[in-house]
């Protein structure tokens, strides 16, 4: 067990499997108290019970982050839990049209800015709310996506929302900095987990992207954690407003 992130209470959204999992799992062994979030309960037991097999500390609660009431739910049992909220891991996205950007129909747009950009702006309000009113510092990492910074053809909506959290993450950091919170964003590259499975699972699109990374590999959940502990720790207090890309190297080029 490490201590960067000994004392601290962090929120990580989307933990009950791939890159919210693997960064709730790392920010427990730094030694925070994590509050594990997502839609359905039973994903994040079978996290918080390795997180405590593990020696951590970790409770699981229930939550769709593109909805208020359940946001500020959550909040209350965040707070209940453990008293105090320091950091804040927007992580929780969905991509539910796969095509070209015309052909989606408007419940598939609206869904993916729910969740994927009015969700995560509704919890850096809260939290950045609370922690305001403790007058305490605080970290927000947010989740982009390489594909918010270029062209993405057939995941062109969701690659709209990455944009658009890369907007939030550089004007929230200049306007919550007085106030000592840091807003930061990691942009993935492809990661091998469920929400990227068609991908990976694709030899021909697999091996393209394989072919264009540096690092010569598909990224797993763990390579993102390691950016995810770093900015949301004291090392990182004179980071604010970055947008980490972890991607192997792969939009090097
Ligand atoms: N994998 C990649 O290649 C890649 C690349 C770039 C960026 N990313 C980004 O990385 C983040 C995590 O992706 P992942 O690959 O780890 O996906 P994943 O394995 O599919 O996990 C998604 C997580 O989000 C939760 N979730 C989905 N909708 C939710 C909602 N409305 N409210 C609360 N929780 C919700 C899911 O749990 P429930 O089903 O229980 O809600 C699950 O815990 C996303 O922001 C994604 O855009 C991924």
């Amino acid at each position: 067990m490490g201590e960067r992130l000994r004392d601290k209470v962090a929120i990580v959204t989307g933990a009950s499997r791939g890159i919210g999992a693997a960064i709730a799992g790392y920010m427990a062994e730094e030694g925070a108290k994590v509050i594990l979030v997502s839609r359905k309960i039973e994903g994040l037991q079978a996290v918080a019970d390795e997180i405590r097999g593990n020696g951590g500390e970790a409770t699981p609660i229930a939550c769709h982050a593109g909805h208020r009431s359940q946001r500020e739910e959550m909040l209350a049992g965040a707070l209940k839990a453990y008293d105090k909220v320091d950091i804040l891991v927007n992580n929780a996205a969905t991509n539910p049209h796969f095509g070209p950007m015309l052909t989606i129909d408007e419940g598939a747009w609206d869904k993916t800015f729910e969740v994927n950009v009015k969700g995560y702006f509704g919890m850096i309000q809260l939290v950045a709310g609370h922690l305001q009113q403790r007058k305490a510092k605080g970290s927000v990492v947010n989740i982009a996506s390489v594909v918010g910074t270029m062209a993405a053809p057939m995941q062109g909506v969701y690659a709209m929302t990455k944009a658009a959290v890369i907007s939030m993450t550089k004007t929230l950091a200049m306007e919550l900095g007085g106030a000592g919170i840091r807003v930061n964003a990691i942009a993935p590259g492809l990661i091998e987990t469920k929400f990227a499975q068609a991908l990976v699972d694709n030899d021909s699109i697999r091996s393209s992207i394989v072919n264009r990374t540096a690092a010569g590999r598909v990224g797993q959940p763990r390579d993102i954690a390691g950016g995810a502990v770093f900015l949301a720790s004291d090392e990182a207090d004179y980071v604010t407003g970055d947008v980490m890309v972890i991607d192997g190297g792969w939009t090097l080029a």
